[in-house]
């Protein structure tokens, strides 16, 4: 017996000109993934069979995002089914199976939704439509029933008075059945106002076929689509909002989640705090009791147990800090692991570096880890404790334990239990201060 297949298509050859953008609609990110990685990773938790992506010309950065998934040009926006049928050579070898087509400019669609949708298909229907009911339906197209049946898709601008004001609206996500889909597909023809193959089109000649086509309705905030850079803002905010109640839902503290800001891959355990303006960029991962304070930024770092952050600290990729281990205000780490129970409290860069378990990092220490050509590290060892105001001139090493004095420039390796210090011999007058002040103001008068 022949297995019913999977098969997905994501529409993303439109130009997206409301955009007003050099940069392909579908790239536009929301929550740091641009929207077709929305849809594909959707698409890729549902089934087996790779999704296709439809993609216009000069659309090379899309292709490069979807490698090594199938890619198919559609030369010419001709519409809908005309890009359905672009991607034809990936399921014309499919006897049996559901032919799911997806948008690339409406990310927010769940596999839960889908897996109804193919539900229906393997359940012997032939078509099915994901509808939904829109405050404003303007733009899109209405969804015409007889009954519990689809009649009909009407585009907007076809559309006559009484269609006008249907609010069940076509999502434009749809679920074939791929023998139906092979069959009638290629008979919608470009006769309407735009001069387009409307994939819509495709419930009208299933009807006078004689086969049935049902709707699965869905809430509206999951088909939103995208066009504009404000409906793009819209969507970001409906992400960010639905992320901060599923972590606050798994156990995470946002004392106001409002003003807190996720990346799409942020991954957080119970028991975290995260004061409020905190923002983060792609690859963070915190663990537990661990605590962000206010106006932080992260991207690509790792908070161990226990850890806490900020305020103001600005944690960048190649990050690690370690259980217990503190990261004060205004403190900068690029690619540096401070291991558990290490201390950069206030003023610091920390740069190409290891910090060992519980060493004091002074206020203002800097690491030099750039000469202008290259990237050199500095390892510090467990214990030791660097001045304020040190400057580590990298590559450079401070052995365990061993003690900078304040104000240093450290160009040669410490070992462990030293104390290195370099300053300048300090000169002092006794009682001058004032003798200098009363020549200064005599010379004033
Ligand atoms: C389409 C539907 C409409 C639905 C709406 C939902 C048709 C005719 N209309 O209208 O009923 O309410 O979506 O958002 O299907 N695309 C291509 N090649 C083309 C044209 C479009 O790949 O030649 C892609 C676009 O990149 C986009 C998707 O198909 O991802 C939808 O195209 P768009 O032009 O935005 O369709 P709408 O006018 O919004
Ligand atoms: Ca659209």
């Amino acid at each position: 017996m022949t297995e019913f297949q999977i098969i997905s298509i994501i529409l993303a050859a439109g130009k997206g000109t409301r955009m007003r953008s050099n940069r392909p609609k579908v790239m536009h990110e929301i929550a740091g993934l641009p929207m077709l990685g929305h849809v594909m990773t959707t698409l890729k938790g549902l089934n087996a069979n790779a999704p296709a992506v439809v993609v216009g010309p000069d659309m090379q950065s899309v292709r490069d995002y979807v490698a090594p998934y199938p890619v198919y040009l559609q030369s010419e926006q001709r519409g809908t089914a005309h890009a359905v049928l672009a991607a034809l050579p990936h399921f014309a070898k499919v006897v049996k199976g559901c032919l799911l087509i997806a948008y690339g400019d409406t990310p927010f669609i769940t596999q839960e939704t889908l897996a109804k949708m193919v539900t229906q298909i393997q359940a012997g229907a032939k078509a099915v439509v994901l509808g939904f009911d829109a405050d404003d339906p303007s733009g899109y197209g209405r969804l015409v029933m007889k009954g519990t049946r689809l009649e009909k898709i009407v585009e907007q601008r076809d559309a006559d008075a009484d269609q006008q004001v249907i609010s069940l609206c076509n999502s434009g996500i749809m679920a074939l059945d791929v023998v139906q889909a092979k069959q009638y597909l290629p008979q919608i023809t470009a006769q309407n106002q735009a001069g387009e193959f409307y994939l819509t089109d495709f419930v009208q000649i299933m009807t006078a076929a004689g086969h049935a086509v049902s709707v699965e309705v869905t809430d509206a905030s999951e088909v939103v689509g995208i066009n504009s850079r404000a409906q793009l803002a819209a969507a970001e905010k409906l992400w960010q909002q639905k992320k901060r109640l599923a972590v606050m839902a798994a156990g995470v503290t946002l004392q106001d989640p409002d003003s807190v800001y996720f990346s799409y891959d942020t991954r957080i355990a119970p028991d975290v705090e995260i004061a409020p303006h905190v923002v983060f960029g792609p690859k963070v991962e915190i663990e537990a009791r661990a605590r962000v304070r206010a106006f932080s930024h992260l991207e690509g770092c790792i908070l161990q147990a226990d850890s806490d952050v900020g305020p103001f600290a600005r944690l960048r990729p190649g990050t690690v800090i370690g259980r217990k281990a503190k990261i004060g205000n205004f403190v900068e780490v690029k690619n540096a692991q401070f291991e558990a129970g290490a201390k950069a409290g206030h003023l610091s860069y920390i740069g190409d570096a290891t910090i060992g378990a519980k060493a004091n990092i002074g206020a203002g220490t800097i690491t030099c880890n750039y000469d202008g050509v290259g990237k050199a590290r500095t390892a510090i060892g467990a214990d030791a404790f660097i001045g304020s105001n040190t400057a580590l001139v990298a590559p450079v090493s401070v052995g365990q334990g061993a003690l900078i004095g304040a104000g240093s420039v450290i160009t040669v390796d410490v070992p462990a239990d030293a104390i290195a210090v370099t300053r300048a011999t300090l000169s002092q007058k006794p009682q001058a201060a004032s003798t200098y002040r009363e020549k200064k103001l005599a010379a004033k008068k």
